[in-house]
């Protein structure tokens, strides 16, 4: 996070007057990672597979979010300090003094609370009863009191009110892919650990519709060895930190995963994290306990990350079943059952995985990130980025401003840039510094136009990992540019 900031990757929102916790802002070199990031998994889950992206609205009324049980089911505990009057999550005060208290109800809390002692972290004053918040944001719809409107928790349900439009309108036939990508919200009622727990925070959300009769993947064989590694729910109970390994065949044999679609997609998450930079050994699948488990879910096995701040969860695999279709169903008096091509009819069930933009961010900021290392004299911070999600793929540098060289260097970088390529210009303080702040936002190439560019017309590119160089014709260039990002060069080959 110091560098994230410091390199302005992340700009605390508000930062001009007091920023309130629990929203950033991404800055250039941010932005341009979560635009690749969130490119890259809908080419991945989405183009690949043949699955839709829709777009809905972030202002839901009041009616949606009580079939979905979100009215009544999505809050969390809260207790407040009667001396300072500040509000806190009644389970991380006790977790925090290594009291499990997973999926307690606030009675529970509460004795835990008082057994232990607990008092105010900030002041030190005695807490009050635990109580019961929700966790979304409410507004009016219009200027009538009573008209009453959520921002959106998650961006699941936006689809499944679409669902039936979507269905019809692209082939009436089951499976069908449907997601999102976009920000939710949620009123968070303490949050901490910059990106990790945001209120206001981007997902990339697939809800894949099957007929439950057949839980089958068309593609599951092409995953099935995939191997990774689980955390169950006996380890869990047990407080240890072992992991099985498995692969998604055998998770599926053993029942730890309920149908071959949740595996199909374990197994695509785990290529998905690994292209990322996530080593192997960072990575695994938390069977949730049943009291954490979400109100719709008929199952959840999340993804998470080994981070500084410990295991971070960056996907919820959910087994949605027919709770959404149905409740909205019932609530709306709108059949969003689907016919079979054999005649019959069948609600469609649904698997979920969601994932966290933000924690994502966060996991590669902290796994790509590295200290010194092959170049020459590098005693520097950088970001060992794939070259595929680099931020910026390459900057062009005159070595000297003069004599035609900084003018020979803009040619170049619009050239570059008007083949599509993202292309930093830089042209302030010495060679060696600017190859440094470079490296310092994971760039993987950079070209030097010299006085051998205006003679011959050849640049150098040196090459982020180990600080090597090059000499290339620039007509060549945007051929082995393709190619280094395609092949993810990035020391000399
Ligand atoms: N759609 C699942 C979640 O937002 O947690």
């Amino acid at each position: 996070m110091e560098i994230a900031l410091k390199r302005s990757i992340l700009i605390p929102s508000n930062e001009l007057y007091s920023p309130v916790a629990g929203f950033y802002d991404y800055g250039p070199v941010g932005k341009a990672l979560k635009r690749k990031l969130e490119e890259y998994w809908r080419d991945f889950f989405l183009r690949k597979d043949g699955y839709f992206e829709i777009e809905t609205v972030y202002v839901l009324p009041e009616v949606v979010l009580k079939a979905s049980g979100h009215l009544s089911c999505f809050g969390d505990p809260v207790v407040g300090c009667t001396k300072c009057g500040k509000k806190f999550r009644a389970d991380h005060l006790l977790e925090e003094k290594g009291k499990r208290c997973e999926g307690a109800k606030p009675e529970e809390l509460n004795n835990k609370i008082k057994e232990n002692n607990i008092r105010c972290p900030e002041c030190g004053g005695p807490l009050g009863e635990v109580g019961w918040f929700n966790l979304m944001f409410k507004t009016n719809i219009g200027p009538i009191e009573g008209t009453t409107g959520y921002i959106r928790p998650e961006t699941a349900q936006g689809i499944f009110l679409d669902f039936q439009r979507v269905f019809r309108s692209h082939g009436s036939k089951l499976p069908m892919g449907i997601a999102q990508i976009g920000k939710s919200f949620r009123n968070e009622i303490s949050p901490r650990q910059g990106l990790v727990r945001l209120r206001e925070f981007s997902q990339m959300e697939l809800e894949y519709f099957f007929n439950p009769n057949s839980p089958t993947h068309p593609k599951f064989k092409r995953v099935e060895k995939e191997k990774f590694r689980i955390y169950s729910r006996e380890e869990q109970k047990k407080g240890t930190d072992n992991c099985i390994e498995l692969t998604a065949r055998e998770a599926v044999e053993r029942k730890i995963v309920p149908n071959e679609i949740m595996a199909y997609f374990m197994g695509r998450e785990m290529q998905f994290y690994l292209k990322l930079g996530i080593p192997y050994d960072a990575l695994r699948f938390r069977h949730m306990l049943p009291e954490e488990t979400p109100h719709y879910s008929g199952g959840n096995i999340d993804l998470e990350v080994k981070t500084s701040v410990g295991w971070v969860e960056v996907i919820g695999n959910a087994y949605r079943t027919d709770y959404d279709l149905k409740s909205h169903s019932k609530s709306s008096g709108k059949d969003l059952s689907v016919s079979l091509e054999d005649g019959g009819k069948v609600m469609p069930h649904v698997v979920e995985p969601s994932f966290g933009v933000d924690r994502t961010i966060l996991c590669m900021l902290e796994h790509c990130y590295r200290k010194g290392g092959d170049a020459e004299r590098r005693d520097w911070e950088w970001f060992d980025f794939p070259a595929f999600l680099s931020p910026f793929e390459a900057a062009v540098l005159p070595l000297m401003k003069k004599d035609g060289l900084a003018e020979k260097a803009t040619e170049l970088a619009d050239s570059l840039r008007e083949k599509g390529f993202d292309v930093l210009y830089d042209e302030t303080g010495s060679i060696g510094k600017r190859y440094a702040r470079q490296d310092e936002i994971g760039t993987p190439y950079c070209i030097t136009i010299d006085y051998d560019t205006l003679k011959e017309g050849t640049v150098t590119i040196r090459f982020r990992n180990d600080g090597k160089q090059t000499r290339e014709k620039i007509d060549k260039l945007e051929e082995k540019l393709h190619s280094f990002i395609k092949g993810n060069v990035l020391c000399l080959p």
